[in-house]
């Protein structure tokens, strides 16, 4: 049986909720809620930034806002999945040492296991590339465009144990068009993103769902 779904305390502007924010990529994302939340008083503040690729280029953002930033690759281990659960032991406990209260995805590009889903649901935030139940899983805009639909959008949901199919939290249209390409569709959705995200968030952490 599915566990429910516990939420965070209700957060203040003097008691903020504690958000970690995970990504894999670029994070824009990141970015448009770390402005969002510097310029007005908030009810969220992003106290941690995890990354689990050294690469990724959002990790430039915790330098520029002074927020503490890991990497935390995949450990070695020939076992898939003792590795997926050592990795998420890690991030587990880099969350509790730094008192994070919201787990919050942007662009983080790995699907989490059950076990991580089970210590953190309801407190563990998604944006997805598309309107779900509408194109799950990490190709959102290629089977949006090879579906040949003419909508799709973004969905901000909770994260379940399945693959995006966790409670929907808001949605918004973004109009597929003519000549449109994966990069060109992504830029726009990717738009629509930084506004509804954090305004949701503002909500969520204010008033729950
Ligand atoms: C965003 O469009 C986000 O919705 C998507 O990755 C992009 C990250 O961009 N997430 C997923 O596809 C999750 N399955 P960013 O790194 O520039 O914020």
């Amino acid at each position: 049986m599915s566990e429910p779904y516990i939420p965070p305390r209700r957060g203040s502007v003097n008691e903020p909720i504690r958000i970690a924010v995970l990504i894999s990529g670029s994070g824009s994302g990141l970015s448009a809620l770390l402005n969002h939340q510097q310029s007005k008083p908030c009810v969220h503040i992003t106290k941690l930034i995890i990354s689990d690729n050294k690469d990724a280029r959002g990790l430039h953002y915790g330098e520029d806002f002074k927020i503490p930033s890991l990497t935390i690759p995949l450990p070695e281990s020939v076992d898939r999945n003792k590795q997926r659960i050592m990795h998420e032991n890690l991030i587990d406990n880099a969350l509790l040492d730094s008192e994070i209260e919201l787990v919050v995805l942007s662009g983080y590009m790995r699907i989490l296991t059950s076990n991580f889903v089970s210590k953190w649901k309801g407190r563990i935030i998604n944006i997805h590339p598309s309107l779900l139940p509408k194109y799950p899983g990490a190709h959102a805009h290629r089977d949006a465009l090879a579906d040949g639909a003419k909508i799709t959008g973004c969905t901000v949901h909770l994260v379940d144990e399945g693959v995006d199919t966790g409670q929907i939290i808001a949605q918004e249209e973004v109009a597929i068009l003519e000549g449109d390409t994966i990069e060109k569709l992504q830029d726009r959705v990717k738009k629509v993103e930084h506004r509804l995200y954090p305004k949701v968030l503002d909500i969520f952490c204010s008033q729950g769902i």
